[in-house]
């Protein structure tokens, strides 16, 4: 299965290449940067979405299911895309976003009980709950007096997942790409569709809660994360199994028992979901490997864990977990491709590319544009690709302006290829081993060692992955030689008996037999 064995690699088509020199990245761009994915052994693309939107959210607002945004370009350029991608034995996703539409969709005109409207209550909204951008979830419409449902922006109407023909829909949209190649979905918000029938009203929010739900003052309860998603769940295996279509699912959820859920038997739902628990955790030895073990203890038999640094929403890998400490960052990449599960990589990360800071007046973001200092925008980890340092950064022309700041040119594809101690040569470098390897495929994960930032473990018999996230030098036993070592000139040192370490260095030691 390539989606277990493989890396997918997670491409923010806005941002990646812009082939005709409008400051916006496209499809034909990615279609000609393909070679790039392949030289570093990438098996899987998942786009963000790539349909017409009025781009209120930057395309997680969809007008039309079955197209292609004319600033991204036509579905000529997405056949063609899905048709070179797969003669280099490269899969494409794409991302469906089934919570929600825009308001510009013409079903909000012509189909109003596809969407959540109700009276309201006491002259204000019909319930308590919040849009997860801010302010109420609900916007009355001034025509009819009744209140729609957007779990995010107003301009985001919540579909009604209870109603038959909103799954007939979806079902004939699944399989509009599938038939196309797609060969599956990142699925938006997919705990969090179905909302509870009878719209009550989400309890507060404690001093224990996470900081999402404190900022909102309540817990999700009602308005998200309802049991009945796992039935529309099941339903999507069915109807992606004859295609072998893969669905990634981004499981929202803060405790890994509920995280379990959506693989159902390990069969019957999704075939990956994403782990925020781990995401959001320190980039801690004590703070993650504790939260490694326990989801390879609760997910099903069968199910089968992935794993990311990062996404277009949240802050980037190198900064948010490493703090611009090019040695963790390094580490944080190795750890990516050596736990068990497909590795999931947001596009510049390769580069450990740190988030770029992006000035108040260039903010287009409808978090960023809340102003609220305790949900920082997230603007700063989609800026452009950086190819190269030239004007353009090999991105787009040197006359255009991209739709979002470069960042600091010196960190660039070009420059990171002609290095071989670059964080894209490890990356490289990691995914060959990965690739060559079957025990970090799929070897069993066993931790040995977790103490004072050090965190080790094995992979099958063969392999024991070893890193030093703490500010002390720090050993564990081990006898074999280092395949790959994060500072480049360690590689093949043989290691007898103990494998120290320093702070911010990680590595990946072949246990001799
Ligand atoms: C998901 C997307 C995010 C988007 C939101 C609403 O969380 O990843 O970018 O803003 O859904 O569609």
């Amino acid at each position: 299965m390539w989606w277990r064995d493989g890396v997918i690699y997670q491409v923010y088509p806005r941002s990646f290449a812009d082939s005709d020199g409008d400051g916006v990245g496209d499809l034909r761009g990615i279609t000609e940067h393909l070679d790039h994915l392949v030289w570093l052994g990438i098996d899987g693309l998942w786009l963000s979405p790539t349909f017409p939107s009025p781009n209120a959210d930057w395309g997680y607002d969809v007008s039309d299911y079955r197209g292609v945004h004319p600033e991204l370009g036509t579905m000529d350029d997405m056949d063609e895309l899905i048709a070179r991608a797969g003669e280099r034995g490269i899969h494409v996703l794409l991302d469906l976003v089934p919570n929600h539409t825009s308001d510009e969709h013409p079903w909000f005109r012509d189909r109003r009980d596809f969407y959540v409207w109700r009276e309201g209550r006491d002259g204000g909204p019909p319930n308590n709950w919040r849009s997860v951008f801010g302010g109420p979830a609900w916007t009355r419409d001034e025509a009819s007096g009744l209140w729609y449902l957007h779990n995010f922006a107003a301009k985001q109407p919540d579909l009604d997942w209870w109603n038959e023909d909103v799954r007939d829909e979806f079902d004939d949209i699944l399989r509009f790409w599938m038939a196309r190649g797609i060969a599956g979905f990142r699925i938006d918000v997919a705990h969090g569709i179905v909302k509870d029938r009878e719209l009550r009203d989400n309890p507060a929010a404690g001093a224990e809660d996470r900081e999402q739900e404190r900022w909102l003052g309540q817990r999700l309860t009602f308005s998200m994360n309802r049991p009945e998603v796992h039935d529309v769940l099941r339903r999507w295996r069915t109807v992606a199994e004859p295609h072998d279509g893969v669905l990634v699912g981004e499981t929202w959820v803060l405790d890994l028992e509920r995280l379990a859920e959506f693989y159902g038997d390990g069969v019957d739902e999704l075939h990956l979901a994403f782990n925020f628990v781990f995401l959001l955790a320190d980039f801690e030895a004590e703070a993650l490997a504790p939260i490694v073990a326990r989801t390879e203890e609760l997910l099903p038999e069968r199910a089968w864990p992935v794993w990311t640094l990062g996404n277009h929403d949240m802050t980037r890998f190198a900064t948010r977990w490493a703090g611009d400490d090019a040695g963790l960052a390094r580490c944080a990449l190795m750890l990516l491709f050596t736990l068990r599960g497909t590795p999931v990589l947001y596009n510049g990360d390769e580069l450990a590319m740190p988030d770029v800071e992006v000035p108040p007046e260039r903010v287009v973001d409808p978090v960023g544009l809340l102003g609220d200092e305790r949900r920082p925008g997230r603007d700063g980890a989609r800026t452009p690709m950086q190819w190269s340092d030239e004007p353009g950064a090999g991105f787009s022309t040197a006359q255009a302006e991209p739709w979002l700041p470069y960042g600091d040119l010196s960190v660039n594809v070009a420059a990171q290829r002609e290095d071989p101690d670059s964080p894209l040569q490890l990356v490289r470098d990691l995914i060959a081993l990965r690739r060559a390897e079957a025990d970090l495929r799929t070897g069993a994960y066993a931790e040995t060692l977790v103490d004072g930032g050090l965190w080790a473990f094995r992979r099958g018999d063969g392999f024991l992955v070893a890193l030093n996230l703490g500010s002390e030098e720090a050993a564990v036993e081990a006898a074999g030689t280092i395949a790959i070592a994060t500072g480049r000139k360690r590689d093949g040192e043989r290691v007898e008996g103990t494998l120290t370490l320093a702070p911010g260095e990680g590595a990946i030691v072949r246990l001799r037999r």
